[in-house]
């Protein structure tokens, strides 16, 4: 990420794949609206461009990260509808200031990039704060049985396993079965440019379904 000459820090990946991501959420959410928290917020590009387009959504950003929370802040300015930012580590053993029955919740470029355990919290909070039949969006590159991995996947895996072994690409499988322990249901994988892939699951009416 790079800094602009205010508040906002600039991913060039973030406004690369903004749209494709934005076209699926357009066709995923449902049209009358309601509270989305997006998770792993980073610069507040996504959450920028995303809610302007979904103007019935309530965009409540989010990081780990206290130091991005302003550059979240910067790119949400003028957008009536995106709540102050908050200050949210899924790893947390309460997410204190995340509403208890969310409409969806959208976390991009997570799950390879922090430990299989921040993984497991982020799926068991989606279980909790979830209402029934309100999805989890997860975006990112994921590795798939019987699916040869691409070899842009594949050096990056060993670049993030570099910079930290807790880090690396998440193979679907397992978030699949962690998914369901937590009470959500996997619905559909959606191909995105770039070897990414959308991952849509349901919160369960029932935790154990
Ligand atoms: C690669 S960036 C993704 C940013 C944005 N979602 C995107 O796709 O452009 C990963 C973000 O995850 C945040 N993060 C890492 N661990 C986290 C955790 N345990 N809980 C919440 N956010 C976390 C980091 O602070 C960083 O902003």
């Amino acid at each position: 990420m790079s800094a602009m000459n205010d508040a906002r820090l600039h991913s060039a990946a973030a406004e690369r794949n903004r749209e494709p991501i934005l076209r699926e959420l357009q066709r995923l959410l449902p049209s009358e609206g309601g509270t989305l928290l997006e998770v792993a917020s980073g610069s507040g590009q996504h959450a920028a461009w995303m809610s302007a387009a979904l103007p019935h959504w309530r965009w409540l950003p989010s990081d780990a990260d206290a130091r991005v929370l302003p550059s979240i802040a910067a790119w949400c300015a003028n957008q009536p509808n995106v709540l102050a930012p908050l200050h949210l580590d899924v790893a947390a053993e309460t997410w204190a200031g995340v509403p208890p029955a969310l409409d969806a919740l959208y976390c991009a470029n997570l799950l390879h990039i922090a430990p299989w355990q921040d993984g497991l919290a982020l799926l068991r909070g989606a279980g909790r704060h979830l209402r029934p039949g309100a999805p989890l969006l997860l975006y990112g590159p994921f590795v798939q049985d019987g699916v040869p991995t691409a070899a842009s996947n594949l050096a990056f895996d060993a670049d993030l396993r570099a910079r930290n072994p807790a880090w690396g690409l998440r193979r679907l499988a397992d978030v699949s079965d962690a998914a369901r322990e937590a009470g959500l249901r996997f619905q559909e994988q959606l191909a995105l440019p770039a070897n990414n892939l959308l991952l849509v699951f349901m919160r369960a009416a029932d935790p154990a379904g």
